[in-house]
């Protein structure tokens, strides 16, 4: 087996109180990517799209990833990879996540599986690093995984996977452009006790909310007081996004990683279609660009086609 091509999921990381620990994966949009083996240490790349994103294997996401994996599979061998992204980058629905997972589960796939769910983790991380300037896995974890996942530690990694209700999931990414180490940068470093209570209780109703299907304790869960307060700054007519959202029947939601893609849970296909006319509406209305996604939590992450 020389080649193989996967599908790779976006994903919504943080799930709006669990900063870098909470992350779920979408149905929509997704990557292909086609990887081969090659016999001598190299790494090629092929971009097919027009994003226009570098193809020295050290300057792209999925190129650090495929060289961590060629220096610790520790033999002579490279790869071809070819990209095809439909997830935009910089959009907040894990752009970098799915580029850097994609080539890490398909190297490992191409090499017999010889490494563990927790290593291919490791190397996907890297591609985080080189995007964002830090590793972090709620992105990764569920675009790798499937489904809803909690990212207790990374030092050691420690990924939980959370089983949840069929929810549908709405997003619309406004076409302004947050980048993702800027979106760190203007993060407080300290919190407030009486916030860090609030939160704890928070990201601990969100995930028994999730485990007991409970919609209600999902809704009242999705609230952040540490990070959205600072972040939707950044996102024009976040406030009026999220309250009309609600009020259109969304459980709740928010900032889809650092932004600017902003979604909202829903329990049933037609409040999610209320949902999306309602954000269009306010964007229309702002005059800014954007697409939209009516999607549901993709139980099954990287795919082999
Ligand atoms: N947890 C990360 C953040 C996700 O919010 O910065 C973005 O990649």
């Amino acid at each position: 087996m020389k080649k193989v091509k996967i599908k790779s999921p976006g994903t919504v990381a943080n799930l709006v109180c669990g900063f870098d620990i909470l992350g779920l994966a979408l149905n929509e949009p997704s990557d292909i990517m086609e990887l081969s083996l090659l016999d001598e240490p190299k790494v090629i790349i092929h971009n097919r799209d027009n994003y226009n994103l570098p193809t020295e294997a050290e300057k792209n996401v999925a190129g650090v990833v495929l060289l961590s994996v060629m220096e610790k599979a520790g033999k002579h061998i490279g790869f071809e990879i070819t990209i095809e992204k439909h997830i935009k980058p910089g959009s907040g629905i894990g752009s970098s996540a799915a580029s850097a997972a994609g080539a890490a589960v398909a190297a490992n796939h191409l090499l017999g599986n010889i490494f563990s769910i927790d290593e291919v983790v490791q190397f996907a991380m890297n591609g985080e690093k080189l995007a964002s300037g830090v590793k972090h896995a709620d992105n990764i974890a569920p675009c790798i995984l499937g489904g809803v996942s909690l990212i207790r530690a990374i030092h050691p990694l420690d990924i939980i996977s959370i089983p949840s209700p069929d929810l549908f999931v709405t997003v619309i990414h406004p076409q302004i452009e947050v980048r993702t180490s800027d979106a760190r940068q203007i993060l407080k470093q300290q919190v407030l006790l009486k916030d860090a209570i609030r939160q704890w209780g928070n990201i601990a109703g969100l995930v028994t909310g999730f485990m007991k299907n409970d919609f209600d304790l999902i809704g009242r869960s999705l609230e952040d007081v540490i990070i959205e307060p600072v972040r939707s700054i950044l996102i024009p007519g976040f406030d009026e996004v999220k309250r009309k959202c609600k009020e259109a029947g969304a459980l709740g939601g928010g900032i889809s990683g650092s932004g600017p893609s902003v979604f909202m849970l829903s329990k049933d296909e037609s409040t999610a279609k209320g949902v999306e006319l309602v954000m269009k509406d306010v964007y229309n209305r702002i005059g800014i660009e954007y697409n939209t996604y009516v999607t549901t939590i993709n139980k099954k992450g990287v795919e082999i086609l």
